[in-house]
Formats: C-alpha cells, structure tokens, sequence
C-alpha cells in the first residue's frame, strides 16, 4: 500500500478548489464576455435595451421534447424557428457584393440545428440561373441582397438529418421561385427530397399529425412549406397555409388564429426592423406574454412554431424557454417540459421551487463567476462559495 503522501493530498485538493472556481456557470450566473464559461446550451450575455447590463448565462437551447414525452402526433409539439436563417450579421455575397440591409441571425444553419432549432424560414428566388437565398426589392434578387445559392444551406439540413436519425425538421419557404421545376431540382440535388414527408400524408381538415415515432421509423423527417399556393398542384409542395393556423400576431395572408381546420399553429414574433440590440427585449417577456395572446387567440392551442430573430439574444431564458412552456402544456400539461415526469399521467409535474431572479446589473466589484445565484435552488445548485470554503478548511487541516 502506498504511503500517504502529505504533498500530494495537498496538490490533489488545490486542484480540486482551482476545478471548483473554474467549473462552468448556470443559467442566471454572472459570466466574462470575453472568456464564456457557461454551460452547454447557454451563452454570456446582456441586454443593454432592457436595463439589463450584467453579463449573465442566457439560454440558447430548448429541451429536446421527445427525451422527456415521446411518441405524441407531431402537432403536439413545439419547435424553435428562426425567421430569415439564413440571413446572418456580416454577410458577404459569394457575388463578391456585401450584403446589404438587416441581417436576422448570427450563426449559420448547421450551428442553429446544433442549437436545437428544428424551424427554418428560408427566402428562395431564381439568381443567376439558380435558386438562392436573397431579400429582394420588389420580389428580384440582386448581387446586394444574395446570401448564397439555395443548395449550400439545404445541404448542411441533409448533413444534420443523416447524422441525426430521430430528429425532424420543418423548412418554411417564402417563395419567389417561378423557374420549372425550381424548388424540385434544388431538393433533389441537395440530396433532401428522400426526407421529405410527402404532402399525402399531410392532414387537411385540422386532423392530428402521425405520431413522431412513424415519421422516424418512415425517415419522412422533412416537413416542407412554401408560400406559394400554385406550387402544390406544380410541385407537390405543401401550400403552407392550408396546413398551418396563423399566424400570431395577425398577418394578412394566413388563415384565422382560431380555425380548427389547420392542425398546426404558428406564432411569427420579430420586428419590422430587426436589429441585435432590440431583439433581446422581444425573446424575453414579451415573446412569453405574446405566446399566451395568441394560445386564447388560436382557440386553446399552444403554437408549434415560435419563430424569431437573433434566436440567441434575451435576457434570460428566450426563446428556448417559451418553446420549454409550449412543449409542456401541450405534451404533459405542466408548464414547462422541464417539469414533465417520464411516463406519467397528463397534468402531474415536478415544479421545482423558485429563488428571486438575480439583479439586472453588475453590483460594483463583484468577481466574474461569483455570487450569481441560479433561478433554481436544488441539490445541483449550491453555492459555489460553500464548495470553496468546505475545501480550503480540508486544505488548511492538511496543512
Ligand atoms: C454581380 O456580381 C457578378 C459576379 O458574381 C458580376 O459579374 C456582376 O457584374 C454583378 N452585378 C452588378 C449589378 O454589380
Ligand atoms: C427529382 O428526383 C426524382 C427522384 O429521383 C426524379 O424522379 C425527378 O425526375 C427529379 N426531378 C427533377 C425536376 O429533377
Ligand atoms: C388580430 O386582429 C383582430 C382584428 O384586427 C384583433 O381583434 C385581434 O385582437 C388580433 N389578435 C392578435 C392576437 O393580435
Ligand atoms: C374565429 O374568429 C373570428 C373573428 O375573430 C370569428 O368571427 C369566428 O366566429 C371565430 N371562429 C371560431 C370557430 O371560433
Ligand atoms: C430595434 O428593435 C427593437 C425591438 O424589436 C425595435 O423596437 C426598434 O425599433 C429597432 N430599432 C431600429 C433602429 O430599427
Ligand atoms: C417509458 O415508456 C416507454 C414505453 O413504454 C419505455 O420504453 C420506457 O422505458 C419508459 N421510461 C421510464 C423511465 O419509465
């Protein structure tokens, strides 16, 4: 048996303090912009717009639903969308042109699957003998306004579901393809068309989806929308408001919030002006706020859809905690899927206790990673100074 070695105690227990202080930080705990040790799924983050300047770990990603209840039609769900995805800040044309006017998003699609973002709202137009992703003036595509060609982001959707086999996704295209056969040709060659599910099997009347479990065992994992009515007769894709109740808040194109004929309901949440700056304000109270107008709005029916700019921008929770509460109501009746019990009945929740939300700004002098207590208190959630002082007495009794 080895000796037991006074030094090497020492050392093991200095590691274990530096591992404690260094370890990475929760949802609500104060963080370093410049150096982001926020756990997985969060990101370091203010909100300047809303008062709220201390850098804080905000949520970037939603629960994963089916981890918690699984095998539910696919209307009983709710996805995280980006609106524009493809239109990230500081874009430059592959025309060799800046892209011009606002961006949407940050990061490009493959990093928002990553994400948990199973929602994309594409712009599709005919450029340069080909589909791309454009804004336009007046319905055309211009060097100015050109993302990328179509296939390079369809192509990173195909990656992410062949290396993702249980994972669906919905592709919502505004639609300004006239050229024959467009919208075909660029799914078939981006190696997508074999996922998607095909319009037969979409219910018509307000009828439930297949349950998810079908869809995967079917690999029908893409559902394909597009704007254009015309393109369903043409093409054989999904004319986009026959499928979906919406949106809210109210658009004029779609279809009443509060029919029963459209099984699946959308909630579109961004601004005129998108800019990165505001975006926070509305992915925090005010998306959650706006996705209980529009539950009474849509007859009771929690969206399925929650579509935003700048998805990674709150102040706290975002986007992916109003997709957390939709996902709870609809799928075990709790108000939030965090709090859905695996296999229970409808409507019995584990609802974990509550501490105050930590202040809006940084208090004068307080170290990074320091007293920013999480929202929760549990078990996992002890203060990080308890650990600290509990090793430096070990340290001090081995000195
Ligand atoms: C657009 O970009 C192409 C290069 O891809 C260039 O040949 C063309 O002149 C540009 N058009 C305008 C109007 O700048
Ligand atoms: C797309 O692919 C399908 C299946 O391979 C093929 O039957 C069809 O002709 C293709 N369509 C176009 C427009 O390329
Ligand atoms: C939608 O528009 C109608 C009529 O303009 C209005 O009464 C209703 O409150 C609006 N609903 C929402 C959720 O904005
Ligand atoms: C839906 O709302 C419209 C206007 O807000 C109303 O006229 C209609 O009766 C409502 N339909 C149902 C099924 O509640
Ligand atoms: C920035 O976004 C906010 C919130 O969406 C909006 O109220 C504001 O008008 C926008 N600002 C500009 C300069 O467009
Ligand atoms: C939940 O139910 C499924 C299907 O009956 C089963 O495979 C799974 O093991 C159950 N999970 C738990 C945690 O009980």
């Amino acid at each position: 048996m080895p000796r037991f070695d006074h030094h090497n105690f020492i050392l093991v227990i200095t590691i274990l303090c530096i591992f404690q202080f260094s370890t990475s930080l929760k949802i609500g705990e104060t963080c370093s912009m410049d150096d982001d040790k926020c756990d997985d799924g969060l990101r370091c983050g203010t909100c300047p717009a809303s008062g709220n300047t201390r850098p804080r770990c905000t949520r970037i990603q939603p629960i994963n639903p089916t981890t918690k209840v699984n095998g539910l039609p696919f209307n009983r769900y709710s996805w995280l969308t980006t609106h524009n995805s493809f239109a990230l800040s500081g874009s430059t044309s592959p025309t060799g042109s800046p892209v011009l006017g606002p961006a949407n998003q940050e990061d490009d699609v493959a990093s928002q699957l990553r994400n948990g973002v199973r929602g994309l709202m594409l712009d599709m137009y005919d450029f340069n003998d080909d589909i791309w992703m454009c804004h336009s003036f007046g319905g055309k595509c211009y060097n100015i306004t050109a993302y990328q060609p179509a296939i390079n982001v369809l192509r990173e959707i195909q990656k992410f579901l062949e290396e993702n086999p249980s994972e669906i996704i919905t592709i919502f295209i505004e639609d300004y393809v006239t050229s024959e056969d467009g919208l075909t040709k660029v799914f078939n060659a981006s190696g997508l068309s074999k996922y998607m599910f095909p319009l037969n099997r979409m219910p018509k009347e307000g009828g439930e989806w297949p349950i998810i479990t079908d869809m995967i065992s079917r690999n029908q994992r893409l559902i394909v929308f597009t704007s254009k009515s015309t393109k369903e007769a043409s093409e054989g894709f999904a004319y986009e408001w026959t499928y979906i109740a919406g949106s809210c808040p109210n658009r004029s194109e779609s279809s009443a919030m509060n029919t029963t004929s459209r099984a699946l309901v959308l909630q579109n949440y961004f601004s005129t002006n998108p800019n990165v700056t505001g975006a926070c304000i509305d992915n925090s109270a005010s998306l959650i706020s706006m996705m209980n107008t529009c539950q009474q709005a849509a007859g009771g029916r929690w969206p399925n859809y929650i579509a935003v700019d700048f998805y990674q921008r709150s102040d706290g929770g975002g986007a992916a905690e109003a997709v957390d509460q939709a996902n709870g109501h609809m799928t075990c009746g709790c108000p939030n899927i965090a709090y859905c019990r695996v296999n229970a009945t409808f409507g019995s929740c584990d609802i974990p206790v509550l501490s105050p939300p930590p202040p809006a700004q940084l208090p004068p002098d307080e170290p990074i990673g320091g007293f920013g207590d999480g929202f929760l208190i549990s078990a996992a959630a002890q203060p990080r100074w308890f650990y600290g002082v509990f090793l430096s007495a070990l340290l001090l009794l081995a000195l």
